[in-house]
């Protein structure tokens, strides 16, 4: 049996789940694995905290110099979140000749490209299958079993915070911020939820799902995104009216003219496979012409099922460790060719607050046609000067929608534009 060092940075819901498993199941691992791993330091902010997890003597550490440099620690998984100290830290292993794991979807969509460079320089793994779906393996699957797939459509539920508050403001009524207090408590939630609510959590793991996919890098902030925190519950219950429920959806996609990632609030039909996707599950969707459609699906968030995920790259992590070679295929990335978002087309959910006056609604769907734009359905609620418009939009490019929203915006008849969400369909 061999024994891999390792140092784990960070000791919070994931760090915390991973080192009781380590301690506690250290015999069941190795018997499945055939590596014992024993954990030299966990490296934390606050070294006075309660931890579920057994802390002998010099174990925890706030020097987290202490955790890369350590010569005991062969292994080292950054479990910290955020772009510094952990990006620092990261490089500074990777470049001493040790493997790396990590659950850092913000740091990897930032700094992937360099880090992943250092990592091969070296010749060891930075792996982070945990950076995406929590507990789905997904990583793997997209860099190996595919990469022979030319994959088109990478469409998803990533983010589980949003999912778990949208499914219970929609099936419960809850709210918002009820809701989003509940998933920080149950460990959900990144330390800084507004990465959650605020969609940028989503962007980062498109990021890295779409570069994997498409073999073409792209970074976080490349992404377009829409939070969830605007969302009106009025909508979440119209919406269910006229057969969708919202999500937020990630959304890349790849074609001749370039790739285009996206995160937004999203209508999706009913009787979508995605819309039964509930609480902080996750679900991913890839489409390749030889493979056709793939769906990946379970908990995207949460301490011990995003722990397993680690603990399968620590395990291929210390396989090549004692193999001498680092054994993870190396995705090549090309050049990011992004397409402007402005030319990205999609159906539309639009609520109108209107004056219930002859005329309006002629007028307002002859704003939508001199920018090209085809009603597919509209329904309207209530009568007299507090009527409300529920509009369903054929697809229309960004650009063009964003036009005949500043020109409804600027007409009397319409009181306020209430909301403007978009509409998943297969043929947009
Ligand atoms: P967390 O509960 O906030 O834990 C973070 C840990 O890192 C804490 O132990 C904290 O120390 C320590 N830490 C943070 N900054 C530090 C610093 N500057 N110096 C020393 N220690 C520091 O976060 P988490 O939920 O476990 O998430 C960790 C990573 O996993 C993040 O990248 C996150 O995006 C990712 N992830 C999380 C989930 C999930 O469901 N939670 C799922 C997938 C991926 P203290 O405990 O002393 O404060
Ligand atoms: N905050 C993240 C989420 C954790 O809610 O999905 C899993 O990456």
């Amino acid at each position: 049996m061999s024994t891999i060092g390792v140092g784990i940075l960070g000791g919070g819901t994931v760090g915390g789940s991973l080192s009781k498993r380590l301690l506690d199941e250290q015999d069941v691992i190795a018997l499945k694995s055939g590596i014992t791993f024993e954990v030299r330091r966990v490296g934390v902010r606050d070294l006075n905290k309660e931890r579920g997890f057994t802390t002998n003597e010099g174990l925890l550490t706030d020097d987290l110099d202490r955790v890369v440099d350590d010569p005991n620690i062969q292994l080292v998984v950054e479990l910290m979140g955020g772009l510094e100290p952990a990006g620092t830290l990261v490089e500074r292993a990777l470049a001493a000749g040790k493997p790396v794991v990590t659950a850092n979807k913000e740091l990897m969509a930032a700094r992937g490209f360099d880090l992943l460079k250092v990592a091969g320089a070296s010749g060891v793994s930075l792996l982070f299958e945990a950076a995406v779906g929590g507990g789905i393996p997904i990583i793997r699957p997209l860099s190996q079993s595919l990469a022979g797939e030319k994959i088109t459509t990478v469409l998803g539920i990533i983010n589980g915070t949003t999912n778990y508050i949208l499914t219970n403001m929609s099936d419960a009524g809850l709210d918002y911020a009820d809701v989003l207090a509940e998933a920080q408590a149950l460990g959900f939630a990144e330390a800084d939820p507004t990465a959650d609510v605020g969609g940028g959590d989503a962007a980062s793991k498109a990021a890295i799902l779409a570069s994997l996919a498409f073999g073409t890098w792209v970074a976080g902030d490349q992404v377009y995104r829409e939070g969830i925190e605007g969302l009106d519950g009025a909508d979440i219950a119209f919406a269910r009216q006229l057969g969708y429920v919202i999500k937020l959806l990630a959304v890349g996609e790849s074609s001749d003219r370039g790739v285009c990632v996206r995160v937004h609030p999203t209508l999706v039909a009913k009787d979508h496979p995605l819309a039964s996707v509930r609480g902080p599950q996750n679900a991913i969707f890839l489409e390749g012409p030889a493979i056709g459609q793939l769906m990946f699906s379970g908990p995207g968030a949460g301490g011990e099922p995003t722990a397993t995920a680690v603990l399968g790259d620590m395990i291929d992590a210390a396989r090549e460790l004692l193999a001498g070679t680092a054994a993870t295929p190396k995705v090549q990335f090309q050049p990011s060719r992004l397409i402007d978002f402005a030319d990205v087309a999609t159906s539309w959910y639009l609520r109108l607050e209107v004056d219930d006056s002859p005329g309006v609604l002629a007028t307002v769907a002859g704003m939508f046609g001199q920018h090209g734009i085809s009603i597919g359905s509209v329904w309207q609620e209530g009568r007299g000067h507090d009527a409300t418009l529920l509009i369903v939009t054929h697809a229309a490019p960004e650009r063009e929608m964003r036009a005949a929203l500043a020109d409804l915006e600027g007409y009397g008849g319409v009181t306020q534009v209430a909301a403007a969400i978009r509409v998943y369909s297969d043929d947009a």
